[in-house]
This record gives structure tokens, sequence and C-alpha cells, in this order.
């Protein structure tokens, strides 16, 4: 088996919340290409979960499943004991999200709330939990995983860029708070990237107003992460990176 990473005591941990395809999926198997031991987290589905952990194994890297709904309390308090028995993570990136589109108008509460729920709420409850023990340490990064639709409005997503634009304002109060911790936390803001979540989306109608002239990949996600991530972000706090093709230049 091959083994490129850095022996067990160097081994820092990130845990991905919503790590089991798209977006999450590849920054777990970049993170951990970089030497992470990476905690995955994921809602229902297990087999996508675990077909994430075996391919980041059998590249040579460790990773372990750590189920629980981002925005169920108790359920985060409970899965966040567990692994801090273990490790307090020196990355965490806020990846999970979901879409519940729709104009205002017509929007209904269950919808407004469930996305600011997971989208807004599941970071607060994810990353209160870790922070002090992160504190303690002083040293850790924080991803939020926003979107364009946060720093630009989308019609039909009132909710989501909400709760996205949210996720800016909260990354930015944070890093002040925990800055003198040498804990940085930034924001990645996507624009259009091919997952799940946009596959029903008329890719070559969006894509003739990208600059770059293509949809993004979830890998290209992964590699602003990774960056965050690493020795080299060691002086950035409080920024907003968009990885968007050029589409919204703010
Ligand atoms: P996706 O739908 O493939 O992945 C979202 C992941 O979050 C799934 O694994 C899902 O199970 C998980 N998740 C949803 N609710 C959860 C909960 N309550 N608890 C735990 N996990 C939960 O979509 P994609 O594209 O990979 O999205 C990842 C992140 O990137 C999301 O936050 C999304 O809003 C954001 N994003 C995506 C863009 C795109 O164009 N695909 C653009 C901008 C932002």
């Amino acid at each position: 088996m091959p083994n490129d990473h850095p022996p067990e005591k160097a081994r820092r941990t990130a845990l991905i919340t919503g790590g089991g395809r798209g977006i999450g999926a590849a920054v777990a198997r970049r993170l951990a290409a970089d030497g992470f031991e990476v905690w995955l987290n994921y809602c229902r589905d297990r087999q996508a979960a675990e077909s994430v952990q075996s391919g980041i194994e059998s590249a040579g890297g460790r990773c372990r499943l750590l189920p629980f709904d981002v925005a169920d309390e108790a359920a985060v308090d409970a899965a966040l004991a567990e692994m801090l028995k273990e490790t307090t993570p020196f990355a965490l990136i806020n990846n999970a999200g979901l879409a519940r589109d729709g104009m205002l108008g017509l929007m209904s509460t269950a919808d407004w709330s469930r996305v600011i729920e997971v989208n807004l709420t599941g970071f607060f409850l994810v990353t209160r939990r870790l922070l002090p023990h992160m504190q303690r340490k002083r040293a850790g990064r924080i991803v939020n995983i926003s979107s364009i639709s946060g720093q630009m409005g989308q019609a039909g997503q009132v909710n989501y860029a909400a709760s996205k634009a949210g996720l800016i304002g909260a990354a930015k109060a944070l890093a002040r708070e925990v800055a003198r911790r040498n804990i940085q936390v930034n924001t990645v803001a996507p624009g259009f990237i091919e997952t799940d979540m946009t596959a029903g989306l008329p890719t070559e109608r969006i894509v003739e107003h990208i600059p770059l002239g293509r949809a993004g990949r979830p890998e290209d996600v992964a590699e602003a992460v990774a960056f965050l991530c690493s020795p080299g972000a060691a002086y950035i706090t409080g920024q907003v990176l968009p990885v968007n093709g050029g589409l919204y230049m703010g």
C-alpha cells in the first residue's frame, strides 16, 4: 500500500460535514491526499460515505465515518463528543448544505426553515462544540462553504442566499473572535459546480455566462479548501475565496 503520509503523530485531522458526495467528498479526498486523517460526516447515505472512505483508504489515507444531521443539536453533540474523545480536528469544513428553491411569495415556512437550519444553524451547532477544543490547542482552520448565491443573490433562492450570506458574515465575525488563538476562519464561495445539487439545471445556458467557459468541478473547490487548510494560508483569515470561473467578480 502506498504510504506518502507523515508519521502517525504528525497527522492532523479534518472534519468535513456532508462529505458523502459532491464537493464534500472531493474535499475529503484532497485533504486525505495532503496527509489529513479525515473524519467524514454524512447524514443518511451510508453507502456513499463508505465508498468515499474506501477510495481514501485504498489511496493510502485514513478516513473515519461520523454520521449525524448537522441541524439536529442532540445528534451533533453526541457525535462530536465521541470524536473529541479521540482527536481535536485541526480543520473543520462546514460543507453540508441543501437548497429548497422557490419564489418567496410561494415559499413554505418549512422550506425557509430547513435551509436556514441545515446551512446556517448547522455551521453554528458543529463549530460551537469544536471551537473550545481548537482554542485550547491554539491552532485550527475553519472553512465554510458558502455560495455565489450568498454574494450576489439568485432569484428563487431567497432562503438559500440568506443562509449562504449568513455564513459569510458568521465567518468574518468568528475570525475576529478567534484570531488571537491562532485559528483562521475563511469562506469558499463556489459558483456553478457540477454535482447532484445542480443536476437538474440547464448547464449549457449557465456556462454561456461563465467567463472561463465551463462548469466548475468539485475538485476545483477542493483545491481552494486545501489551500486554506495548508501552512501557506497561515496569514489569511476572515476572507471569502470565490471559485466561480469568473461568473461573479464582486
Ligand atoms: P450535494 O447535494 O451533492 O452535497 C451536499 C451534501 O450535504 C450531501 O452529502 C448531503 O447528504 C449533505 N447534507 C445535506 N443535509 C445535511 C444534514 N442535515 N446533515 C449532514 N449532511 C447533510 O451538493 P454539493 O454541490 O456537493 O454541495 C456542497 C456544498 O456546496 C453545499 O453547502 C452547497 O450549498 C454548496 N454549493 C454548491 C454549489 C454547486 O454549484 N454545486 C455552488 C455553491 C455552493
